[in-house]
């Protein structure tokens, strides 16, 4: 039998084999029991111990060709499935996926962290009070008795239960002074909440920053000094702003600052030296220390460092004028 025969054979035939199948029906053709080859090696037998021994070695490096011919075209014919199902199945993972939609600060909220930042660089501590308040704080103990006229200045929304929204941060002085002590240096910023017909410049919940520093020694000029410095900082320019005098039970003397913008004057915050019983309701000795303090509304801030024209933009519905302040 042609040994080298049946190699060439069976390897031109596995090479063209499309299948595992066929591949299969080789393996049987070329190495099983009714193959030449086995025929050949059954012939062995009947020759004479050296061409046995020779033709024995031959057969079985056909034999073991033939094997790995078949194993290669097995691992080339599953690469070629695998590749094909590859082409099928492609998933691209670079694609970058949608993003999601990402909220973004509200105006207000901007320009109270902008204040809180440049409060803080100037050594105020931040503090909060609560929402409701009792008379205690905002009225008596900011030196506002029940019979005194100027509760009116403050349209106050009563609770059921005796207690009322705060109508100022005004009552956090108190809370702080209790709390902390002399020398203090604090802001307290939040919501307050007035009774009173809404128009451009008004809205009956609004956002004030109170401001209040206790100790030896502090004069107008100092809170005047501070007043410039951040509405300066807050605007990005040299702001024109204008002090005059004015009435507050809780500070004596009192002041009114106004800033002007495209030729119009707009009331942006009350400050005074810190009225001696405000500091005694405060459980701090007047006769030691003063101080100065200031309420300013933080949305009408924010009108005019952005240039809105109506502070009712600020709740409204149209959520389009908010999606101007998200960042890029
Ligand atoms: N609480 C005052 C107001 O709401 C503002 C103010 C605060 C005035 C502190 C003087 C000192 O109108």
């Amino acid at each position: 039998m042609d040994l080298d025969g049946i190699r060439a054979e069976a390897l031109a035939a596995i090479e063209a084999a499309g299948d595992d199948e066929a591949l299969q029906a080789l393996r049987v053709k070329y190495l099983g029991r009714k193959s030449d080859l086995s025929a050949a090696l059954r012939e062995l037998g009947n020759l004479d111990a050296k061409a046995r021994a020779e033709a024995g070695a031959r057969a079985n490096r056909v034999k073991k060709a033939i094997e790995e011919a078949l194993e290669a075209r097995g691992a080339a014919l599953l690469s070629q499935r695998a590749g094909a199902l590859a082409t099928r199945e492609w998933l691209d993972l670079s694609l970058p996926a949608e993003a999601p939609r990402k909220g973004h600060l509200h105006p207000i909220t901007l320009v109270e962290a902008d204040l809180e930042h440049l409060f803080r660089g100037m050594g105020y501590r931040v503090v909060e009070g609560p929402w409701v308040e009792d008379e205690f704080h905002n009225f008596d103990a900011l030196n506002i008795p029940a019979s005194h006229p100027s509760r009116d200045d403050w349209d106050t929304f009563w609770l059921s239960d005796g207690n009322l929204l705060r109508t100022h941060t005004s009552p956090v002085q108190i809370r702080a002074m209790r709390r902390f002590g002399a020398p203090l240096r604090a802001i307290f910023p939040g919501r307050v909440f007035r009774n009173e017909a809404v128009d451009a410049t008004h809205e009956a919940c609004f956002t004030q920053i109170e401001g209040l520093v206790i100790d030896r020694d502090i004069v107008p000029g100092h809170l005047f000094h501070s007043i410039r410095a951040i509405l300066s900082a807050i605007l990005g320019e040299e702001v024109e702003a204008r002090f005059r005098p004015s009435f507050f039970p809780f500070t004596e003397p009192s002041f009114e600052c106004d800033i002007r913008r495209g030729g119009r004057w707009m009331e942006l915050c009350g400050m005074g030296m810190v009225h001696p019983k405000v500091l005694e309701a405060g459980g701090i000795d007047p006769l030691e220390w003063t101080g100065f303090a200031f309420g300013m509304g933080i949305d009408r801030l924010t009108l005019m460092r952005y240039g809105i024209d109506d502070i009712r933009w600020f709740h409204g519905a149209d959520l389009r004028f908010l999606e101007q302040f998200g960042c890029a």
